[in-house]
């Protein structure tokens, strides 16, 4: 046994030494072979790479700025803290809605009680989380009644179906995360996109003035890239995970430790057609990889059903999740802790979304109204994660349901 085996929280691709000779061969190396891989695959009129998610969800609210007079975007009370740095860093308000009572949707009564009265919102950003689509429908009528914008953060859901649709395709704008841990990766990257043909251009040129060469912050990612492909396996992934959480811990900065501290100046910088053609190499890998990510979901909810007290957030009948990880809910927070104690230095991949509702994070208080977010509250304190990671097998997922079935049978 190697006490040092880790398995990665989500299912990021594995990058083989190949992935990366095949970069540098011509035929994959132009400079738009990753932009195209993304506008074929969702069939949009406009796809752009960018050095982050929240760079891409930048440029989206920058040119969003151009097009309405309107200065407030609303987003949901559970979601990446980095989500409201970039809509403050390009100028507008962020307000917040709640989500449901166990499920990420947005709370759709509350949507239209921030809605009505209000002429300042211009655009609502939807979150599939988990890789799990989010309910489109439940928000239309809000949508159109009041004129917003629709943004999607697919950062976690590249290749999800909401009704046989692609997410990224359902809104106004959407963007995708490309950094580590997020399935399909650069180290540190992201998509823009638009299925609005009018405003293609106005995401083109935005691009290309916020996103500037800059070879020192570039050599870097590329050098993170080849390191990922390195460690990013259960053999020596407890030295880049671990490793830093505990030293993070250890200085009591409990957000630092799980990766849930950023600043508002994030990099802005664009992509080296090296990065891009290592993403695109993978590409190809796209759909086998979320069959893979299903099959190991579908064994852990198969196997965590009928579990007193626990329940699974799983997609919609209709609907296509990617699951990088399943998300399961307990019915107590003090159910969630125990969880996390039992599974403590395993090794098996269990973690939690986000600490906290998107208002209580203190640092983000000059960003995010206060807002009572008791949903979001409730599931931050009652969730945990569970890997579907290409690393994880059957063993460990047996072991996984094993233990959860006992947490079941002696917490309740
Ligand atoms: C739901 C969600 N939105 C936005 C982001 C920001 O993406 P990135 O880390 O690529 O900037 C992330 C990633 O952490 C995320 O999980």
């Amino acid at each position: 046994m190697n006490i040092f085996r880790e398995i990665p929280p989500t299912a990021g691709f594995p990058l083989h030494a190949k992935d990366f000779l095949s970069a540098f061969t011509a035929k994959v190396r132009q400079d738009d072979c990753l932009e195209k891989d993304f506008k074929n695959y969702l069939d949009v009129p406009s796809a752009h790479i960018t050095c982050s998610g929240t760079a891409a969800l930048y440029i989206i609210a920058k040119t969003l700025k151009e097009i309405s007079l309107k200065r407030t975007i609303i987003i949901p009370s559970f979601i990446c803290p980095l989500v409201p740095l970039a809509v403050k860093r390009a100028g507008f308000d962020v307000e917040v809605c709640d989500i449901e009572k166990d499920s990420f949707n947005f709370n759709s009564d509350e949507l239209e009680a921030i809605c009505s009265g209000r002429d300042d919102i211009a655009a609502v950003i939807i979150n599939h989380l988990a890789g799990i689509p989010f309910d489109f429908d439940s928000i239309k009528d809000v949508v159109k009644k009041h004129g917003l914008f629709v943004i999607e953060d697919c950062a976690q859901a590249l290749g999800a179906l909401y009704k046989g649709r692609k997410v990224g395709t359902l809104g106004d704008f959407s963007f995708f995360s490309l950094a580590a841990g997020k399935g399909l990766t650069l180290y540190e990257g992201g998509a823009v996109l638009t299925n609005r043909m009018e405003y293609a251009t106005a995401i083109e040129d935005k691009t290309k003035q916020l996103l500037q060469g800059n070879i020192i912050n570039e050599s870097m990612r590329v050098l993170q890239l080849i390191g990922y492909g390195a460690f990013y396996r259960p053999e020596l992934f407890w030295f880049v995970f671990r490793l830093p959480e505990m030293f993070w811990d250890l200085q009591g900065k409990k957000l630092r430790a799980a990766r849930e501290y950023f600043t508002i100046d994030f990099p802005l910088h664009s992509v080296s057609r090296f990065r891009k053609s290592v993403g695109h190499v993978t590409f190809s890998s796209l759909n086998d990889q979320i069959d893979r990510q299903r099959a190991k979901a579908s064994d852990i909810i198969e196997g965590l059903k009928g579990l007193k007290g626990i329940r699974v957030l799983t997609e919609a009948p209709h609907d296509r999740a990617t699951y990088p990880y399943v998300a399961v809910l307990f019915d107590e927070q003090a159910k969630q802790k125990r969880a996390l104690e039992m599974f403590k230095n395993s090794g098996l991949g269990i973690s939690r979304i986000y600490a906290l509702a998107v208002s209580d994070y203190d640092y983000l208080s000059d960003f995010v109204p206060d807002r009572n977010c008791s949903n979001a509250r409730s599931v931050a304190d009652r969730a945990i994660t569970l890997s579907t990671s290409f690393f994880l097998d059957q063993n460990e997922i047996d072991k996984i349901v094993q233990t959860m079935s006992h947490l079941s049978s002696s917490l309740f």
